[in-house]
């Protein structure tokens, strides 16, 4: 990114297939409601698990959207779900706690438990189970874990967890003894694949989720968990002494948005389109090795067959091209020098400039 920006800066025609986060904000309508709010309202804190509102909204759209039965008393709003981690981690692990994720995976996952004196166990996971864990994979383990992170669809992968196996995770985790952490921030974002949610169940899982993505709220940092009985009380005297409250501009910004709904899928209409320009235009562009597209906005790349070195192709590309694109070393750190994400959050006709740029090469 501060490569692609420095070169930008100079003037450069940069295409950014590098960032993750919507371009878009805020839909139209919860925008006007927000902008009534202030001035009208003192918008101080609010309760340490965030309003009632909010909390019962978020409950109506599991609803509504997956069938799950959810009690707005068991949701709590969060800081992003950057917070949501933290909260979450701190209430069901103790030090020296061993917590599983996968690898390639979302980063923060890994700093976030080492900062708190836990252990990540890297769970290295390839194209035969779409990047993503599997009840052998557990298995397989040489010593047992506490915990377990899922993220379907996955950053950076974009693959999904097919509802069965989906299922027999949740089955091993509560069987076993090991804390699910589940990870939908994706969730609203796939195209036409198989996704669960880990919400209704009653078990011991702790559902983390957010506005930043399909809800396009990233700078808003609001999110919320779905925590169970044996955690609450805990989540929420954590909640309040290290935060006192998630934003009250933002946790109404979060409820008005669920009126927009209609300019959000035409967003995840936009994703598909990108996708299908990327999956189409990348193998002409010798990029053959591509992970299956199922959610998010992401593209994993295999690039094994063109470097062994990630980082050197993805600036080799950005000063050739333009084309801003993400190695892989943060994802995994033992195979990332072979792996690229490209995110196509963008505009479609970006998309099908940097295929043209990439051709070229
Ligand atoms: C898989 C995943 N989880 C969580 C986050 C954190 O998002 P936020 O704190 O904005 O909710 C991100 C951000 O990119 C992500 O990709």
């Amino acid at each position: 990114m501060k490569a692609a920006s420095d070169l930008e800066a100079q003037g450069r025609s940069i295409i950014h297939l590098e960032v993750g986060q919507p371009e878009t904000g805020l839909p139209t309508v919860a925008a006007d409601r927000v902008r009534e709010l202030i001035g009208r309202q003192a918008l101080g804190y609010t309760v340490a698990n965030g309003i009632v509102e909010l909390r019962q909204r978020i409950a109506s759209h599991y609803l509504s959207t997956t069938g799950a039965v959810v009690d707005p008393e068991s949701i709590f709003i969060t800081t992003g779900s950057s917070a949501g981690f933290q909260l979450g981690f701190l209430s069901a692990f103790d030090p020296g706690d061993r917590v599983a994720v996968a690898s390639p995976g979302y980063p923060a996952y890994r700093h976030i438990l080492s900062s708190l004196g836990l252990e990540p166990v890297l769970l290295s996971v390839g194209e035969e189970t779409r990047y993503q864990p599997s009840v052998q994979t557990l298995e397989a383990l040489d010593k047992p874990v506490d915990g377990l992170i899922l993220a379907s669809p996955s950053n950076p992968t974009g693959t999904v967890i097919p509802s069965r196996e989906f299922e027999a995770l949740l089955d091993y985790c509560q069987a076993e003894g090991v804390r699910l952490v589940s990870d939908e921030i994706y969730h609203g974002i796939t195209f036409d694949a198989d996704v669960t949610t880990a919400a209704g169940r009653n078990g011991s899982e702790i559902i983390i989720n957010s506005f930043s993505k399909y809800f396009s709220m990233t700078g808003w940092r609001i999110g919320w968990l779905i925590v169970p009985p044996d955690l609450q009380r805990s989540v929420e005297c954590l909640a309040q002494n290290h935060y006192i409250s998630p934003p009250t501009i933002s946790q109404w910004a979060a409820f008005y948005t669920f009126d927009g709904i209609d300019e959000l899928e035409a967003n995840v209409a936009r994703y598909r389109a990108n996708r299908d320009v990327l999956l189409q235009g990348l193998p002409e562009a010798g990029f053959t090795k591509l992970a299956p597209s199922d959610g998010a906005f992401y593209i994993y790349a295999d690039v094994s067959d063109l470097t062994s070195d990630s980082s050197a192709l993805c600036k080799s590309i950005l000063d050739e091209t333009g084309v801003a694109i993400t190695p892989g070393m943060d994802f995994d750190p033992h195979h990332g020098h072979q792996t690229l994400r490209i995110s196509f959050a963008g505009a479609t006709a970006d998309m099908e400039e940097a295929i043209r740029r990439l051709k070229s090469r």
